[in-house]
Parts: C-alpha cells; sequence; structure tokens
C-alpha cells in the first residue's frame, strides 16, 4: 500500500489529483497537507472527507518544525507538491509570500525527504520557468532544454523550487521529479483566474477585464489530463527528470473570451480592455514529445470539449463559486480592478 502526501491540495489542481487518485488508487492512503490560504476550500474536497483511506491535515509547508513532526508520524513514501501561492498577478503586487510558500516550503519540504526517507518527491511546476515566445514565432515550443528566464515574481519564485529540487537530487541523491505543465482549466478553479473568472462575470452580466489587447496566447490543458500526467511521473518516470505537459491548445486570451460569452449566449460588449499585466508573458507552448515517448502520456480533451465540460460544472456548481466572490475575495476583486 502506497502513502502519499498530496500538499496544496485543497486548491484546484492539488484537489483534482485527491480525487484522481482516490478513485483509481482506491487502496492508496491519501494525505492531504495544505496550510488553507484564500486559495484552499474544504469544499472542494468534502466528497473525500469520510473516506478511511484520506487524510487531511491544516499546515504550512514552509513551517519545518510541523513538517517533520508529520513525516516522522505518517512516513509517507511519496510527496507531490502542489503548494503554493500561484497567481501571477498578486506575485506583482506582494512577492514576499511567493518567496515564502514557494522557496523556503519547497526547501522544508526536501530537508524532510532527506531526513526521513521517501521513494519519490515530485514538485509541480509550470511552463511560466521558461519565460515566454514571441508571437511572430509560431514554429518554437518550449522542450524540458529551453533554459529558465522568468519574468514574475511568481515564476522566479517556482523556477528557483525547481533548482533547489534537482540540487537535493544531484548533491543528496533525493529520488525528484518535476513536472512542467502549461495552463489548466477545469472544475474547482478559484475564480481570479482567467477562464473561472470570465465564467462568473459573464454569469452575473458583469465586464469581462481583457488585459492589454487580448492576443497573448495561453496552452490550455484540462486539469485531468494534468493529473494522468503526474500519476505517470510519479509511477514511471525517471528520477532527477523534469517533465514538460501541455496538449497543444494554444488559443489567444481574446479567443476564450469569446468562447465563454458565446457558450453563455451573453453580449460580446461585456468585454472591457484593461491595463496590461506588468511584464506580461506573450506566448506560452509546449512541446510534449519527452513525456508521450517516454511515459505514454497524451491529453484526452480537446479544448473545445473542455470548455464546455468547465463551463457546465460552473452553472451546476453554483454555490462553490459564488460563496468565494460573496466573501474576503471581493475585496481583492476591487483592488485589483476598481481604478484599471
Ligand atoms: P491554487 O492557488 O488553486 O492552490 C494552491 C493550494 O496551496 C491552496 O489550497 C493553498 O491553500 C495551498 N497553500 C498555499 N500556501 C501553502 C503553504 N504555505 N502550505 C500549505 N499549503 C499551501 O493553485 P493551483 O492552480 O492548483 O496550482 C497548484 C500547483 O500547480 C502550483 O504549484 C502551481 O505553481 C502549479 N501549476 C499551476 C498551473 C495552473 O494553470 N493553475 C499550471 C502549471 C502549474
Ligand atoms: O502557465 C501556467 C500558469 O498558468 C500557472 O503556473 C499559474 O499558476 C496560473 O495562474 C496560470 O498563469 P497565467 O498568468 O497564464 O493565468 P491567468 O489565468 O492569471 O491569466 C491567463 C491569461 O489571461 C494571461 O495572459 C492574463 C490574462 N488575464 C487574466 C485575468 C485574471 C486577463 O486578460 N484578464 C484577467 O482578468
Amino acid at each position: 500500500m502506497m502513502k502519499i502526501i498530496v500538499t496544496g491540495g485543497a486548491g484546484f489542481i492539488g484537489g483534482n489529483f485527491v480525487h484522481y487518485m482516490i478513485k483509481k488508487y482506491p487502496d492508496y492512503q491519501i494525505i492531504c497537507l495544505d496550510k488553507l490560504t484564500y486559495a484552499g476550500n474544504l469544499e472542494t474536497l468534502e466528497s473525500v472527507m469520510d473516506n478511511p483511506h484520506f487524510t487531511f491535515v491544516k499546515g504550512d509547508i514552509a513551517d519545518r518544525e510541523f513538517v517533520y513532526g508529520l513525516f516522522e508520524k505518517e512516513k509517507p513514501d511519496i510527496i507531490v507538491n502542489f503548494a503554493a501561492e500561484s497567481h501571477v498577478d498578486r506575485s506583482i503586487t506582494d512577492p514576499g509570500i511567493f518567496l515564502q510558500t514557494n522557496v523556503i516550503g519547497t526547501g522544508v519540504l526536501l530537508d524532510a525527504c532527506r531526513i526521513y526517507g521517501i521513494e519519490r518527491y515530485h514538485q509541480v511546476s509550470t511552463d511560466e520557468v521558461y519565460g515566454d515566445l514571441p508571437l511572430s514565432r509560431p514554429d518554437l515550443f518550449f522542450t524540458e532544454a529551453t533554459p529558465l528566464h522568468t519574468s514574475s515574481p511568481y515564476s522566479a519564485s517556482k523556477a528557483s523550487a525547481d533548482l533547489l529540487v534537482l540540487a537535493y537530487h544531484r548533491t543528496f541523491g533525493l529520488p525528484v521529479t518535476i513536472s512542467r505543465c502549461s495552463n489548466n482549466y477545469g472544475p474547482y478553479h478559484f475564480p481570479e483566474k482567467l477562464i473561472p473568472l470570465m465564467i462568473a462575470n459573464c454569469l452575473n452580466d458583469k465586464p469581462l477585464p481583457v488585459y492589454g489587447k487580448g492576443e497573448n496566447v495561453r496552452d490550455w490543458l484540462y486539469v485531468e489530463d494534468h493529473c494522468a500526467a503526474i500519476d505517470l511521473i510519479i509511477h514511471n518516470g525517471k528520477v532527477g527528470e523534469v517533465y514538460n505537459i501541455g496538449g497543444h491548445n494554444e488559443r489567444t486570451n481574446l479567443q476564450v473570451v469569446e468562447t465563454i460569452i458565446d457558450a453563455l449566449g451573453k453580449s460580446r460588449d461585456l468585454i472591457k480592455y484593461v491595463t496590461d499585466r506588468p511584464g506580461h508573458d506573450m506566448r506560452y507552448a509546449i512541446d510534449p514529445t519527452k513525456i508521450h515517448d517516454e511515459l505514454g502520456w497524451e491529453p484526452k480533451t480537446k479544448f473545445d470539449d473542455g470548455i464546455k465540460k468547465t463551463i457546465q460544472w460552473y452553472l451546476d456548481n453554483k454555490e462553490w463559486w459564488e460563496r468565494i466572490i460573496s466573501g474576503e475575495y471581493q475585496n481583492y476583486y476591487d483592488k485589483m480592478y476598481s481604478n484599471r
């Protein structure tokens, strides 16, 4: 029986991963360690809370004493680290917490792995560590060999964590893997991010704030495909390796917003062009050849199907996101968008 600590499992991708693993491996013991920041939501885990193979533990990955205590008690086999501050815009207004959680927190987890011993430490990283690609070169893609070249405090903190992870492999022989994924979308996505924000605003007939000209390109991956890739990496991936994950689903932000507007039968007049994000990355595009060839991974969900499923999920689960946008998040929204 395998025991896995999933950090950040009350967030968007971590939550989806917890559900994915419990369904696929009913005998595994899954422990979710999450600080429950503004982005963590226990309602995401409601349906598994009473499962005897699942445990929720509230705590901070950067709290060394607490993390060591948990490792000593649980003796996990695998760590999958999703816990992070994940929103680029917040990293521009308040970088400090990104260094604390994303860098120091990762360092504490790595030390715990070293001291207590594990079979695998997996770091959930991002394609943003590669910086961006120019719109004029659609032939270019990020490979695992693309140099790190970060733009925001968020991506710089994620790149720093990746370097630490690889250093612990080389120096201490820690059995690590890293995955660098493109933009995810799907159920339980916090409504500060582009897709859920636009769905929620559309449904409430609120303006849809598009940064700059809406020309920036993201490579969208349905969250379940990301979970499947991590599952393959932790079981069959080669120790010390980095795997890029992405599905060749490139869209401009404007295309994404217009797809949502049309699917919900709203007017494109809702679009409001607002001041651009400072340092805004132009285009992300992943070359997933390595994970395809070595581990047989390929995405199952095409963007046109995934976005329909996602919109339907937000229609069916209004309580989940309405509770979020009616609470503390409203203060953030006013601060971020009122004078933009
Ligand atoms: P999220 O913001 O939805 O969730 C993050 C979770 O981490 C929350 O539950 C939060 O409470 C928890 N957390 C934050 N600080 C913590 C701490 N100090 N200790 C313990 N828990 C803490 O993020 P997400 O979008 O689900 O992203 C998860 C991971 O995947 C991140 O590492 C992110 O960098 C990476 N990633 C995200 C995307 C994407 O499109 N969302 C794409 C590629 C990689
Ligand atoms: O590429 C992976 C990354 O994707 C992850 O590492 C990050 O954690 C995740 O947040 C995401 O980063 P992005 O900055 O690409 O995602 P976001 O949803 O914030 O923005 C997507 C695009 O939409 C980006 O070009 C900015 C734009 N945007 C975003 C918001 C919130 C808007 O035009 N208007 C908005 O209101």
